[in-house]
């Protein structure tokens, strides 16, 4: 059974007011997420950086601009996605997420997730993939690949930072952006037809379908994911 979604507003309260794990004690303040509130795609990624901190906005430093122009690529604009992170606080010197960060900052990812409903996801690099997807297998491996999470279609990518230090990442970014592009395509014309075979009455079966994606809570993203 899925739960009601709970608005933005308010999970955006309950973040700024969250003293859960030490990553409070030294953050200038959260950063909860930016965007679309009902965007087709949310995207996720790891941690705020120092500009995010001191912004408190996601993806402003160089990651960011980049990943501005990525999206362009996809046809998409920065203000048309949703974009978050699996944490909402700084961690000291950019280090990794710690998975004890993770689980006690994962019912805002899940709640945001809920709120947005979106159909894509986008998760760039390691820690966003392997939280949403509850694998082991690593962006390497998942990068440019369509998995499904619950009723959520997932779309990993590499973080966008880690083709500032390996330019070699920047072909893949590139193509997987592009292939994101056709993918929101593709699913839009699929929609538009079964929505054009509804208005002829032949919608039988699509409501049988839509019963069962929807029977998948949309908690089974990051809900699942909170186990990792
Ligand atoms: N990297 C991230 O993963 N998130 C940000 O917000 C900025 C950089």
């Amino acid at each position: 059974m899925s739960r009601p979604a709970v608005p933005l507003e308010q999970i955006r309260a309950q973040v700024e007011a969250c003293t859960k794990c030490p990553l409070a004690d030294g953050r200038t303040q959260t950063v909860f997420g930016d965007g679309d509130p009902h965007a087709r795609v949310l995207i996720v990624g790891e941690a705020p950086g120092k500009k995010e901190d001191e912004l408190g906005v996601p993806f402003v430093g160089a990651a960011g601009k980049y990943l501005n122009q990525l999206l362009e690529l996809a046809g998409l604009k920065r203000e048309d996605v949703f974009i978050a992170n699996v944490l909402k606080c700084r961690p000291p010197s950019n280090r990794d997420p710690r998975p004890e960060e993770i689980q006690m900052c994962s019912d805002f990812l899940r709640a945001q997730t809920r709120a947005i409903d979106p159909e894509f996801i986008v998760t760039l690099g390691n820690f966003a993939t392997k939280f949403i997807l509850r694998t082991d297998v690593g962006i390497t491996n998942l990068h440019g690949t369509l998995q499904q999470a619950g009723r959520f279609k997932v779309f990993p990518i590499f973080h966008p930072a880690a083709a500032l230090y390996d330019p070699k990442k920047r072909n893949a970014l590139a193509a997987d952006f592009t292939t994101l592009g056709q993918l929101l395509e593709a699913a839009a014309k699929e929609r538009a037809a079964q929505g054009e075979e509804n208005a002829d009455g032949k919608d039988a079966e699509p409501e049988a379908a839509d019963e069962a994606a929807t029977s998948i809570s949309p908690d089974d993203v990051a809900a699942d994911a909170e186990q990792e």
